[in-house]
Order: structure tokens, then sequence, then C-alpha cells
């Protein structure tokens, strides 16, 4: 049941002339790892705050994880994680690395529960599968960008999602971290979870057969499977500038 499945769904924006996505179908079944791409502005974040019910959806059938998203987001949530795009903790954030990772575990444990041997111990191997260990007393706020991007991955890998949606999770990382985190997902993937990554860097992808969504104008103009060494070429040739 690890599955995503969108069915002609139209997402606005309270206030928008028109809806940013419009007309928009997609499955991504249980193990598949796939890449959306597309220029700026074409709805590719919107499109994963759809799913998991963070964006307006006003027309058409979200489920996830057999889970009507419409209805029941904060349950969609629950089950999905989301790195987002862009986040800013500030210097004096009063928490550590390891208290933001834990914050993975909530929705599991109950808020108000302490955390059980079992919560420390995925949080631990979360940090240790990002090598945060050594930064991990240290307040988020004082990391420098691509380290906060890896708590927030392994704190999405902490809360043992269904499914995992990233928007940009590389654009703050250097290039051994990203081989790094593209084997993870990858691991995370070859286990059945079903991996929705939004990108712009090409170069770093698993070495394996690569599904690829490219949204134009809130649409899903490409979707086909490709060798990765073929990703970027078909990337230039099918994203329209906006
Ligand atoms: N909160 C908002 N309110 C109104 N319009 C929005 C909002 N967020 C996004 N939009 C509009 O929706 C469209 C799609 O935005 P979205 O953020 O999904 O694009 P994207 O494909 O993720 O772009 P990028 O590659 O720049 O991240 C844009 O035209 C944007 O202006
Ligand atoms: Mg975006």
């Amino acid at each position: 049941m690890n599955k995503v499945e969108l069915e002609g769904i139209y997402t606005a924006y309270e206030g928008g002339a028109r809806p940013v996505i419009r007309g928009l179908s997609l499955t991504v079944r249980a193990g598949e790892y796939v890449i959306v791409g597309g220029p700026n502005g074409a709805g590719k974040t919107t499109l994963l705050e759809s799913i998991n019910g963070l964006a307006k959806v006003t027309h058409g059938s979200v489920r996830v994880c057999g889970i009507d998203a419409r209805k029941a987001g904060h349950e969609v949530r629950k089950r999905v994680g989301y790195v987002l795009q862009s986040f800013y903790f500030d210097p004096f954030t009063p928490f550590t690395v390891e208290q933001v990772v834990m914050m993975g575990r909530y929705g599991r444990m109950g808020f108000f529960r302490r955390p059980q041997k079992p919560d420390h111990e995925v949080v631990d191997r979360a940090i240790g599968l990002l090598g945060l260990e050594d930064l991990r007393k240290r307040p988020i706020g004082t990391l420098s960008g691509g380290q906060q991007q890896k708590a927030m991955i392994a704190q999405n890998i902490a809360k043992e999602p269904d499914i995992m949606l990233l928007d940009e999770p590389f654009s703050n990382l250097d290039f051994s971290t990203r081989e790094f985190v593209t084997r993870v997902l990858e691991g995370l993937a070859a286990k059945g979870m079903p991996i929705l990554m939004v990108s712009h860097a090409f170069d770093d992808l698993p070495d394996r057969k690569i599904r690829i969504a490219i949204m134009n104008d809130g649409k899903i103009t490409y979707d086909d499977t490709c060798d990765s060494c073929e990703v970027e070429a078909i990337v230039r040739k099918t994203s329209r500038m906006n």
C-alpha cells in the first residue's frame, strides 16, 4: 500500500488567478524513485504539498497509502517524510541537532511522551547515516546551511515514513554528501519506499534506471524511465522556459 495516486488534480493558492496545478495525474508505486524536474515556477513544490495535504487541492483525487489527503492531510503527513526546499533556523533556535532529529519521532510516539529506547536507537542510526555525530549536541541554528539540510534529512529518515518527498535536497550539499545521500535514498527505495525528489542536480543520481517526471506550467509533460546518464539531456529537451 506504499503508494501515491493522484488523479486529475487541480491545486490553487488563495487569491491566485488560476490553479497552479491543472489536471495532473501521477502514480508512484512502492520502491519507485522518481525525479521531478522542470523550470522554476512549474509547480513542483506545489505538487509535493498537494500530496501531503499542505496545499489546497480543489478537484481530483489524492490518495497516499490509500488515505484521502484532501480529507485527512494530518494522517497523511504522519506517514510522509518531507524535506523542504528552503528553511532557516535562527542561530538562537533552542534545539540541538539530536533534538531536531528526534522531532521526526513525534508523530509515532505522541508529542508529550518521552522518547523510548527504540526512538533513541532510530535517531542514533539516522545521525550516523548522515555523518552528524560530531554535531549532535550543537544548536541547530549554529550549523552551516548544508549541515542543517543533513539534519533535516536525518529527521525525516528517523520518522521512518512510508513515502519520502524531497524538494531539492541537494542544493546545499557538497559533492560527496550528495553521493552519499543518494545511496541512502536508494537503500530506502530498495526496501520499498516510494521516493519523489525534486531536483535540478543530475550528476548524482542512482546508477540505475530512473523514472523522471517533468513538470511544465502545472502539468506533467514527460514521464518515463531512462538511464541516469540520460536524465540531464531529457530535462533540457522537455523543460520549457516559463
Ligand atoms: N503561497 C503561494 N501563494 C500564491 N502563489 C504561489 C504560492 N506558492 C507558489 N505560488 C505560485 O505557484 C506557482 C508554482 O510554484 P512552485 O513553488 O510550486 O514552483 P516550483 O516548480 O517548485 O519552482 P522552483 O523550481 O522555483 O522551486 C508559481 O507561479 C508561484 O508563483
Ligand atoms: Mg519549488
